[in-house]
């Protein structure tokens, strides 16, 4: 499953799936070979279930007086189910809704014998119209008329609901599925089709046998949906609702060089005979990876190349790699249990960029990865309880940021450990190795450490960085020229002490080849208290981690930082590369953060910024602003200091990407023009929001979404926003709808943000597109309060509406993130303890919550040394900050 972390999207991260079992396993005993699946859908339009027919080939392997299999609690079966080895045997049946199986046992009580057994079960199931799992239901309107789709989603633990299975990613089998549609519907599933017959108005469509997968990977969509063809050497086609054919077109000239990148560098084919891309108005999911299958949320998959901006393609190519290196890492190896679900998430993740390295080179796949995930790991993981590696209370809560950032960022660092063709090589064995079976990270670390000639055994050095939570941040000190570097566990709880083997790389100013070195220079042990090395001659500078490439943070002594604070204000940043420019800047806000460092060190050493010309590290100091002055609010005092800080230091960078100026070849380009511009209004910016006003018709389309929402941000009649409504209703694509509410969701006034938030519960307004509103707005400053507001008053509907996502935990976690006063506080506080029963959901959004209290409390002073050097009087205090002195300590008061 993907959820990449595009926008807003990290908070889908915590998407969980109602009631999934966790504690039951199936008994081992028997193994599922093949199954033979009906399913009947002639009535879907009319009625709330379907029929369906499976005969399961099985092997008892182990002799045993129960074959118990998963059995959905929507499902009743029709008549007793037909067990045979030779002959027919008569069995009993118990079903249990709870765990959702079907126990056979003998009648006679007798074991059942090793050998080969068919099982065939007729049975009548409940299609899903409200949630969407299982085989569920959808409608969309088409030129007036409705029309009706049936999908599924089945990962994790919902194929159950569609037939009885082992439905455990396990127990692997092949399928061979067949359908019988209403007329006029068309069929797609993991394979080709093979048959179609029809006897009256009775169609039933063969389709042919499957490789041999896991059951959640199974899946198809009933529709009467336009597709594009793709040129491959393996049939591909891209369908959605019926849509402009250019929309289809960006989907169908990229995914076949990303899947051939992949048959690359894998050196293993493609097995299926065929890959389809389908968009689907209703998905669960980001989108789904199964076998010839993919389905997509519709703005992950269509783009219009005159409405869809580059970022907008950068994120559809991002999904089709995504979801098609997840054919290897995923589909033909598959983590035995879900516990281990980085192995394909975190696989996934890393080799959607390797993909991309290959078909677009420019758009520095790689560099974009350490801000894009690697440091956003970091900071998840800051506060993350739980390692990579766990013991699932519920399978859902598997498929959180920490397994797709931090499996990602860990796979990358081991990659870099490895050097580049030993990992290539590696996984290519570790794929054919493992090829139509399931595998854990031992399997995975056993097989590169074959290939490996590191001084320890990878499964040693890998175990502490996913089974415990958090990372090391190393402590770097500087004595008489020796260097000295120690590790220390950072991570939500104290009091643990995990130790780690860190791989260290550094470069000093006298390095000649300044930070290209990824390969370890040094190795930190769990033995070892501290790893010492002398400073060559004339090295005047010394920066840890070349390129970000280990999962840790790095802490200097004073003097280390002094001097690294000297080379970044000389020429070109003294010779630090831009990934560990953007790699410092990150580490520095974590540290002051953290209280490891003061913000006096922080600020001082941002001062380089005025010369930085880096997408790379403006993100990274972005990301540093907006956590203070989400916190301090950009009417305080301090608010005020940040803001003009940043304000002044970019201006060089901000005049670097002038508005009108459009390069569609240049990515990188593209990306720092509107980060720039998005920043610089939001901080106020004269010359960015004048031109947002006066080019509010006349935009460059990869500015559309920033001009707009500056423009009704600083907009003082109705008009224009009414005009942007009016636009938001008339689209039809769900991508452009998506800009078109994010812009104005940028408005300062209340009547129009409570319009937003009311249209997140009406009827027509997709639930999952419903937490993507409520953060907008959330995360308006004008916003907040009726956001919060909103939430405690409509929390039940919210919930209701939700349910399908059920982002429940998204929702408070944002909300959580988003209290800043002791009276808000207080609030989720009561509404914790009386409505929500003290939830272990609400009391992270507590946490959460306390984590900003805290911050406020420790470091709003600590920030104010910067501004207000205290050797100073404070009476110089510009009588204009002055009057903003009060909130903050207002703040103080009340939280003291
Ligand atoms: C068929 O199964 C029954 C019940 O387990 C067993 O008694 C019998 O020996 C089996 N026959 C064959 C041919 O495997
Ligand atoms: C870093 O190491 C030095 C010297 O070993 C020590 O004095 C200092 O307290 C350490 N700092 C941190 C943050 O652990
Ligand atoms: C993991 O961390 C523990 C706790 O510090 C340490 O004792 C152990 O040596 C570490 N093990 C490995 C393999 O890194
Ligand atoms: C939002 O919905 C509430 C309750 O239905 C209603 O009272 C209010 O007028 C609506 N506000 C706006 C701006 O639509
Ligand atoms: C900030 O202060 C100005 C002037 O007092 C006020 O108009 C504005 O509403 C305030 N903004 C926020 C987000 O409170
Ligand atoms: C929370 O529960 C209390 C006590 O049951 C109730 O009075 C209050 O209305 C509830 N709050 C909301 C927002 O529903």
């Amino acid at each position: 499953m993907s959820s990449t972390i595009r926008h807003l999207l990290t908070i889908l991260f915590f998407v969980s799936f109602v009631n999934s079992q966790t504690n039951f396993r199936l008994p081992k005993s028997v193994l599922p070979q093949q199954y033979n699946l009906l399913i009947d859908i002639r009535n879907i339009q009319d009625r709330d279930n379907f029929r369906g027919g499976v005969t399961i080939t099985m092997d008892v392997v182990e002799p045993t007086k129960n074959i118990v299999l998963h059995f959905g609690r929507t499902l009743r079966l029709l008549s007793k189910p037909l067990l045979q080895n030779i002959s027919d045997i008569n069995v009993k049946t118990t079903t249990d809704t709870n765990v959702e199986v079907l126990t056979i046992t003998d009648a006679n009580g007798n074991n059942f014998e090793k050998g080969s057994y068919t099982l065939s079960i007729q049975y009548e199931a409940a299609i899903s119209t409200s949630i969407l799992n299982g085989i569920y239901r959808s409608s969309y309107i088409d030129k007036e008329n409705t029309k009706y789709i049936v999908a599924t989603q089945f990962q994790p633990t919902f194929a159950r609901r569609a037939f009885p299975c082992f439905d455990e990613p396990e127990f692997k089998a092949i399928f061979k599925l067949t359908f019988m549609p209403p007329q006029g519907i068309t069929v797609i599933t993991n394979t080709k089709k093979e048959k179609e017959s029809s006897i009256g108005t009775m169609r039933t469509i063969e389709f042919a046998e499957t490789p041999k997968m896991s059951t959640h990977m199974v899946a198809f969509v009933a529709s009467q949906f336009d597709c594009t063809a793709s040129t491959t050497t393996v049939q591909s086609s891209v369908c959605s609702v019926n849509r402009p054919e250019e929309e289809r077109q960006l989907a169908a000239e990229e995914a076949p060089g990303l899947l051939q990148a992949l048959i690359q560098y894998t050196g293993v084919n493609y097995e299926d005979n065929k890959l389809e891309h389908v968009a689907l108005p209703d998905l669960l999911a980001e989108s789904m990876g199964h076998w010839g299958l993919i389905t997509y949320r519709e703005d992950n998959l269509l783009y219009h190349p005159e409405k869809s901006s580059s970022i907008d393609k950068q994120k559809v190519v991002g999904f089709l790699a995504h979801d098609i290196a997840y054919q290897w890492f995923g589909n033909l190896v598959t983590p035995t249990w879900w516990s281990d679900l980085f192995l394909n998430e975190g696989f996934a993740r890393y080799f959607e960029n390797i993909a991309i390295e290959q078909t677009h080179p420019d758009w520095q796949m790689d560099k974009q990865f350490v801000i894009n995930t690697v440091q956003k790991a970091l900071r998840n993981d800051e506060s993350a309880a739980f390692p990579l590696q766990q013991s699932l209370s519920d399978i859902s809560s598997v498929f959180n940021s920490v397994t797709y950032l931090k499996g990602g960022s860990i796979i990358r660092m081991v990659e870099h450990v490895l050097g580049a063709d030993a990992f290539k090589n590696g996984v290519s064995a570790y794929i054919k190795n493992f090829q139509h079976s399931t595998t854990s990270p031992k399997n995975l670390w056993a097989e590169l450490n074959k290939i490996s000639n590191l001084p320890y055994d990878l499964q040693t050095v890998m175990e502490n960085w996913t089974k415990q939570p958090g990372f090391p941040l190393l402590n770097v000190t500087t004595e008489n020229r020796q260097v000295t570097v120690t590790q220390k566990q950072i991570s939500s709880n104290n009091d643990l002490t995990t130790q780690w083997y860190v791989p260290i790389t550094y470069t000093t100013s006298a390095d000649e080849f300044k930070f290209q070195t990824t390969s370890p220079q040094l190795w930190l042990t769990p033995n070892d208290n501290a790893v010492k090395f002398n400073l060559p001659d004339g090295a005047e500078w010394l920066v840890l981690n070349n390129k970000q490439s280990g999962f840790y943070r790095v802490n200097y002594d004073e003097a280390g930082w002094d001097s690294i604070e000297v080379a970044l204000k000389l020429d070109n940043f003294g010779g630090i590369g831009e990934l560990n420019r953007a790699a410092i800047v990150d580490d520095l806000f974590s540290l002051a953060k953290l209280n490891v460092v003061t913000y006096s060190r922080v600020f001082k050493l941002l001062e380089f910024l005025k010369n930085e010309g880096s997408y790379y590290t403006w993100s990274s100091a972005f990301e540093g602003f907006g956590y203070i002055l989400d916190r301090v609010g950009l009417n305080s005092t301090l608010g005020d200091y940040v803001t003009k800080f940043a304000l002044t230091h970019m201006e060089k960078f901000y005049n670097s990407t002038p508005f009108q100026n459009i390069q569609e070849d240049d990515q990188i380009f593209t990306l720092k023009q509107n980060l720039a511009h998005k920043w610089a209004c939001i901080l106020g910016h004269t010359d960015c929001i004048d031109k947002s006003k006066s080019l509010f018709k006349a935009f460059n389309i990869n500015l559309k979404s920033t001009v707009i929402c500056s423009a009704l941000r600083e907009s003082t009649v109705d008009f224009e926003w009414d005009l942007v409504w009016s636009h938001y209703e008339k689209s039809t694509m769900v991508s452009e709808k998506n800009m078109f509410l994010e812009s104005l969701s940028c408005t300062k006034k209340t009547e129009q943000l409570k319009t937003l938030l009311n249209l997140t519960l009406q009827d027509t307004f997709k639930g999952q597109y419903g937490l993507f509103l409520f953060s907008k707005v959330l995360n308006n400053p004008y916003g907040v309060d009726l956001a919060l507001e909103f939430f405690f008053e409509n929390y039940e509907k919210i919930f209701l509406k939700y349910q399908d996502i059920n982002l429940r935990s998204s929702i408070l976690q944002l909300i959580g993130s988003k209290i800043t006063t002791a009276e808000t506080y207080n609030k989720l506080k009561d509404f914790v303890t009386t409505n929500l029963s003290n939830s272990q959901e609400g009391q992270e959004a507590l946490n959460i919550a306390e984590t900003n209290k805290n911050w406020l409390k420790r470091s709003g002073e600590n920030l104010l040394k910067y501004f207000e050097p205290p050797i100073k009087n404070a009476a110089t205090i510009p009588a204009s900050f002055a009057i903003f002195l009060l909130p903050i300590y207002i703040i103080f008061v009340l939280f003291n």
